[in-house]
């Protein structure tokens, strides 16, 4: 991407695009770099957490692709990245259709390009925090059945929804609206153990951005399981949720659990 903003909007940090830079992406603008580096002087494992991030959200994929599920509703799905949700699922089940959602319109752009010719998937812009728009959207209907099993994928993007904008509920939403069977796979920021005055910094960064930064402790990121039942090893630090060899270096500072819905 150029360093000149294109737009007023291109000259903020935009949370989507500064994770892109934390995984080693291009799809990033001179704002969103100079913030992230900023978080990298905090937090330098910042760069491996995302990557560890990442290798969950394929263990977690696989993991229920292997108990049966076969649609799969990525949101925050972010701008492209290595080993998108299609790509590890049709690995094992070729047949899995995905539909992938974010707020942001460039990632959605950029994952529409990337996607115009692969069948059983969709590309959808919309908001986390409005579940019935997302729930009724036609290209969500046409792609996905409600009425089976659908992994709802919430990966990395609750800890930009704000308390008051009441993320519990949309979560519940999102569970009402898929049958017994379904599963939520979910990982979330946290900066327990972490130096207050180190944890505020970070926040700070984020203050300017596209969103704000809301870590959780592992209570507060437990009560999105509400209704389902934590497969093992449950809500655990991401490098402990079934490590398959793959090297984990750091901690993470996030949580990582699988649910099935009851
Ligand atoms: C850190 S990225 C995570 C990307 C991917 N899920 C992963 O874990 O690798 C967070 C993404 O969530 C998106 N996002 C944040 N709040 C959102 C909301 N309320 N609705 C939809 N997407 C949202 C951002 O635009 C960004 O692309």
């Amino acid at each position: 991407m150029t360093d000149q903003p294109i737009s007023e909007a291109t000259a903020r940090p935009n949370v989507a695009r500064m994770y892109d830079y934390f995984l080693g992406g291009s799809h990033n603008f001179a704002a969103d770099r100079a913030a992230a580096e900023r978080v990298l002087e905090i937090f330098p494992e910042t760069g491996v957490a995302a990557q560890t991030n990442r290798h969950f959200l394929r263990r977690a994929v696989r993991y229920a692709a292997a108990q049966g599920v076969r649609q799969f509703l990525d949101i925050g799905a972010g701008l492209p990245t290595q080993g998108t949700v299609h790509e590890v699922v049709r690995t094992v089940a070729p047949d899995a259709r995905v539909v992938y959602v974010d707020y942001d319109e460039v990632a959605v752009a950029y994952a529409r390009q990337l996607l115009t010719d692969v069948p059983g998937t969709a590309v959808v812009q919309g908001d986390l925090c409005r579940p019935d728009d997302l729930l009724t959207h036609p290209d969500v209907r046409a792609t996905l059945d409600l009425d089976r099993p659908v992994a709802v994928l919430l990966l990395a993007v609750l800890h930009f929804v704000s308390n008051d904008d009441d993320p519990w509920a949309a979560v519940a939403r999102l569970r009402d609206a898929t049958v017994p069977g379904s599963h939520l796979v979910l990982s979330h920021l946290t900066l327990d153990g972490i130096p207050p005055e180190l944890a505020e910094r970070g926040e700070a960064i984020y203050r300017n951005s596209s969103a704000p930064l809301v870590p959780r402790t592992h209570a507060e990121t437990l009560r999105f399981f509400t209704g389902y039942d934590l497969v093992e090893p449950g809500l655990v630090e991401t490098t402990r949720w079934r490590p398959d060899g793959e090297p984990e270096l750091v901690n993470s500072h996030g949580y990582a659990g699988v649910g099935v819905r009851r």
